[in-house]
């Protein structure tokens, strides 16, 4: 299986560059990453597919511009993260995926400190952060590792947020067309499970997890849950 690098300065020489291709050996999947407008873009082999990256400083700007017109306090992410009036925790984000959350977490105004174990969505994440000129991005902190690993070496944590890939028998929909590279990419994260329960071993304040709305638990039963249209916040709160 394939590693095709079109075009940017990703040498052959850099670890990088090992990581990536030694992935596509390992995992026999062929990744395509192209350098479009300053960073590099996830291709799919399905030429009906988009492209896919992350437009960091686009996505802060459309998240501020909206909340200038509408009230953090009413986003049930918000209320589920414990954000309040002057109050703004920190948040351990353990998957960061393509950013989305995290870059809500800190449109909200929360110091966010993100975790991938993906190698390939790992490079685009640091791809997009070395293009990002947004002074928010001071606010966030990458690192490359696995959820479990990180945890076991900084346990104390104010909020933990989890959104784990893992479908359970509720999920019936197909994922969005723009997902879908994503997904088959990144497969489903069989040991979200054995996560939860390290996160929630180490006692924080707050551990919040993701879940399509009519979908099963991830651990125990949650002290609170906030729904939304499609999805769900679980938290779960330290005992007394
Ligand atoms: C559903 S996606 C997260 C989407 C993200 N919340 C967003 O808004 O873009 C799950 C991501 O977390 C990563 N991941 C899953 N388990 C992990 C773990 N234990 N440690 C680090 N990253 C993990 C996966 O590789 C995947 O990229």
């Amino acid at each position: 299986m394939k590693l095709s690098i079109i075009g940017g300065q990703l040498s052959t020489k850099s670890q990088d560059y090992e990581i990536l291709s030694s992935f596509c050996l390992t995992s026999g999947q062929s990744v395509s990453l192209e350098w479009i407008e300053g960073q590099y873009w996830l291709h799919s082999s399905n030429p009906k597919e988009n492209p896919m990256t992350i437009e960091i400083d686009k996505e802060l700007d459309r998240h501020l511009a909206y909340f200038k017109k509408s009230s953090i306090h009413k986003e049930v992410f918000a209320r589920a993260i414990g954000v309040k009036s002057g109050i703004r925790p920190k948040v351990l984000d353990l998957t960061g995926g393509f950013l989305g959350d995290s870059l809500l977490l800190l449109s909200f105004g929360c110091e966010v400190t993100v975790l991938e174990r993906h190698p390939v969505v790992s490079f685009l994440i640091k791809s997009a952060l070395s293009n990002s000129r947004h002074p928010l991005i001071q606010q966030l902190h990458f690192q490359a590792l696995d959820a479990q690993e990180y945890l076991s070496r900084f346990p104390n944590q104010d909020v933990i947020y989890f959104d784990p890939m893992f479908e359970d028998a509720n999920e019936k929909t197909l994922p969005k067309k723009e997902m879908r590279i994503f997904r088959s990419l990144v497969g489903k994260d069989q040991d979200a499970r054995e996560v939860w329960l390290r996160a929630h071993a180490c006692g924080p304040k707050r551990l919040v997890v993701k879940r399509p709305r009519l979908s099963v638990f991830l651990g125990q039963d949650p002290d609170i849950s906030f729904e939304g249209k499609a999805t769900r916040y679980d938290v779960y709160l330290p005992k007394e």
